[in-house]
């Protein structure tokens, strides 16, 4: 027993900042970001705090399963950095929808969405949990260093939320670790412990775009060739792809040997950027709301992100 998506949610901040917009205060152009990313906009928080967002798109997720909160057997939430260190962003999520079961946040930074799924698949398949909700949210307008036009440009904010029931859909699911602490980084704050005897690092994400770019490509190919042996499907079996949004360049060159039609690889990169963990959430909940997918199609979900973590998942479609 695994489990199937009952229902999909999503949020947005309702600031977009487009590329010129980034050129006001940035040396960079619209041109630039656009042939060397595919970004054209990206969503950023103003008034919102991330959990606002969190909750919204959870609730949305509920609505579309037709479940409550009290129906909920598990809460987690994927995350790089929840408004508090505690609570956690999964118990924010609880309270505002009444439930009392187990939540925690998961960080795998961009991969978060599928270790998400694989822990559920694991309560499911043990029988622990038969509804789980997933929730996706990242404030990366937070992390980033609005100074540095190499990184800066690429993320955007968003949450999103998948409610997750017992029975079958989840086809496999592949996670892997290259390990590499300095590829993508970001410091957390050391505190004021007399102790201490660190220095504190500068508390701004850092990125060696080409080396991330490198593992991505690889990484990529690699998940998808290796989940779909395990549902023992061939990458042309599969309906449609949703891969994580850092890239439109990185998307075409993983996918390129395994000759998928661009028409079945689903994106949103140019109206919301790279928000980690959330992205192929976000880029989920948009396609269900659009009607793409049909009862019976497989969508593989893959994603690659800090650590360096990736992963794969392939689940058939069971919503009408
Ligand atoms: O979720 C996972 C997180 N990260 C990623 O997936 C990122 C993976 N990496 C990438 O997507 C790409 O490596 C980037 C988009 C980050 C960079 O693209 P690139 O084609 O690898 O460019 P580059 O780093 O080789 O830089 C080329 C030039 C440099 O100038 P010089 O040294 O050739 O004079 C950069 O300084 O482009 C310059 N540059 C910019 N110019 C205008 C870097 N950022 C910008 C910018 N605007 N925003």
């Amino acid at each position: 027993m695994s489990f199937y998506v009952a229902g999909t949610g999503s949020a947005l901040p309702e600031k977009a900042v487009t590329n010129d917009d980034l050129a006001q205060f940035l040396d960079t152009s619209d041109e630039w970001i656009v042939t060397r990313t595919g970004i054209r906009r990206r969503h950023i928080l103003t008034h919102e705090r991330l959990q606002d967002l969190a909750i919204a798109s959870a609730k949305t997720a509920l609505e579309d399963a037709g479940v409550c909160g009290a129906e909920v057997d598990l809460i987690v939430c994927a995350t790089m950095r929840a408004d508090t260190v505690t609570p956690s962003l999964a118990c924010a999520v609880a309270e505002a929808i009444g439930s009392t079961a187990p939540a925690f946040d998961v960080n795998a930074a961009c991969v978060g969405v599928l270790y998400c799924m694989e822990i559920a698949d694991a309560f499911a398949a043990s029988g622990k949990a038969k509804t789980v909700l997933v929730v996706s949210a990242e404030a990366m307008s937070k992390l980033v260093d609005w100074s540095d036009r190499s990184t800066c440009v690429l993320f955007g904010d968003g949450a999103g939320a998948m409610v997750l029931r017992a029975g079958e859909g989840r086809l496999a699911g592949e996670l892997s670790t290259r390990p590499d602490t300095h590829a993508i980084r970001m410091p957390n704050i050391e505190g004021n412990s007399p102790y201490n005897q660190i220095e504190q690092e500068r508390i701004v994400l850092s990125m060696d775009g080409g080396e991330v770019y490198k593992f991505a490509v690889n990484a990529m190919g690699h998940n998808i060739e290796e989940v779909c042996a395990r549902a023992g499907l061939s990458p042309a079996d599969i309906d449609w792809y949703l891969p994580h949004q850092a890239n439109v360049r990185i998307i075409d060159a993983s996918l390129k040997k395994f000759k998928i039609d661009k028409s079945k690889v689903l994106l949103n990169i140019d109206e919301c950027g790279n928000m980690s963990a959330t992205s192929v959430m976000v880029l989920l909940d948009q396609y269900a709301k659009k009607g793409t997918f049909h009862c019976g199609d497989k969508l593989l979900l893959v994603a690659f992100g800090g650590g360096l973590t990736s992963g794969a998942v392939i689940i058939e479609w069971k919503k009408k």
